[in-house]
């Protein structure tokens, strides 16, 4: 009965990738047993740039899926979708009530944008108090994350802090699990890996895709270890395994990214079949999806109920 909560989510915006998998999704399901856990599909966070129906609907079931294939167990972690619990964004509007635009203006995701001369959305400014809604309703204490989210954990604290201070104590204080050794997983071009990159290695790629990707590893030619393909490499061998490989082979890039691919298809390869398992069966993963969203809106309720108590808006 006294174990902690843990809660966490990626976007539904496109194929998950290693960086994705080893960043948050393993650290996640790794502790689902030992935690109360949600893990959840934020698609009302992914219309900032999903803006098309069926192009949503098909890219909810399908991470649905790979969260499944990579190993959710449903009896032990409530998968549901964010637009399943509309005391979401109702809660983000009282958390916009009490946060200053000043205090947005310091998110990092607003600040490249911002650089980077992008038209910025009201959602996209307002994102982070979306987010700490989403972990803030659930009396989350960890929230597995890869470095990127940190601070939007960070901005769910004060928020937190905040509400607490004006209507008197009501939402715990979460804290991020950041897994030093994978905070940041490399991509193909030695920057993070990430979809907006291009830079990514599918969790769920056939052979061949697998093979595309590493192949495409960037190289340079300074020493007879390139450094893209060992990091990666990293992921899946120990130092000690993979030190007399990379001795070995010492400037023979293409024998040593035929050992990885050959390492991340075989790692893989349980998950993909797990994940083809669920994917011939979409109707009981919607089922699971719509029982999820059942359970954490009786949770989220519960919370929101207190909540309005406290501002004043019940009679
Ligand atoms: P992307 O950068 O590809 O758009 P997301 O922003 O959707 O990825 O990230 C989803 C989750 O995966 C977050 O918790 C994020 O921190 C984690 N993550 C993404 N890329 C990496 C990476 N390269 N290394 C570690 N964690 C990552
Ligand atoms: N912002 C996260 C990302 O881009 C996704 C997300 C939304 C999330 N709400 C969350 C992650 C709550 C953890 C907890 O990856």
């Amino acid at each position: 009965m006294d174990k902690k909560t843990l809660l966490s989510g990626v976007k539904p915006t496109g194929q998950p990738h290693l960086g994705n998998y080893f960043g948050m999704m393993k650290p996640c399901i790794e502790m689902q047993h030992d935690y109360f856990s949600y893990l959840f599909i934020p698609d009302l966070h992914a219309l900032m740039s999903v803006q098309n129906g069926p192009e949503m609907r098909d890219l909810i079931l399908n991470l649905a899926i790979d969260y499944l294939g990579a190993g959710l167990d449903p009896e032990h972690t409530i998968l549901f979708k964010q637009s399943d619990v509309p005391q979401h964004p109702e809660l983000t509007w009282i958390f916009d009530t009490i946060t200053t635009m000043p205090y947005l203006m310091r998110a990092h995701a607003f600040k490249d944008a911002e650089a980077k001369n992008k038209e910025i959305t009201v959602g996209v400014f307002n994102y982070p108090m979306l987010m700490a809604a989403d972990i803030l309703l659930y009396d989350t204490d960890v929230v597995p994350v890869g470095q990127d989210q940190k601070q939007h954990v960070e901005f769910a604290r004060d928020t937190a802090l905040k509400f607490n201070n004006i209507y008197s104590e009501t939402f715990k204080l979460p804290e991020a699990i950041i897994q030093e050794a994978v905070a940041v997983v490399p991509g193909t071009d030695g920057q993070k890996m990430s979809k907006s990159y291009k830079n990514t290695i599918p969790l769920f790629g056939s052979r061949e895709e697998i093979q595309k990707a590493v192949m495409g590893i960037v190289t340079d030619s300074s020493g007879g270890r390139p450094k893209n393909v060992h990091a990666i490499h990293r992921l899946f061998k120990s130092e000690a395994e993979l030190e007399p490989i990379y001795t070995q082979n010492e400037g023979n890039y293409k024998v040593l990214k035929e050992a990885l691919a050959e390492d991340i298809d075989a790692f893989i390869a349980p998950l993909r079949e797990r994940r083809e398992s669920f994917a011939a069966q979409p109707e009981k993963v919607k089922e699971i999806i719509r029982e999820g969203g059942d359970r954490a809106r009786e949770v989220a309720e519960a919370k929101m109920k207190d909540v309005r108590q406290k501002i004043g808006v019940t009679l």
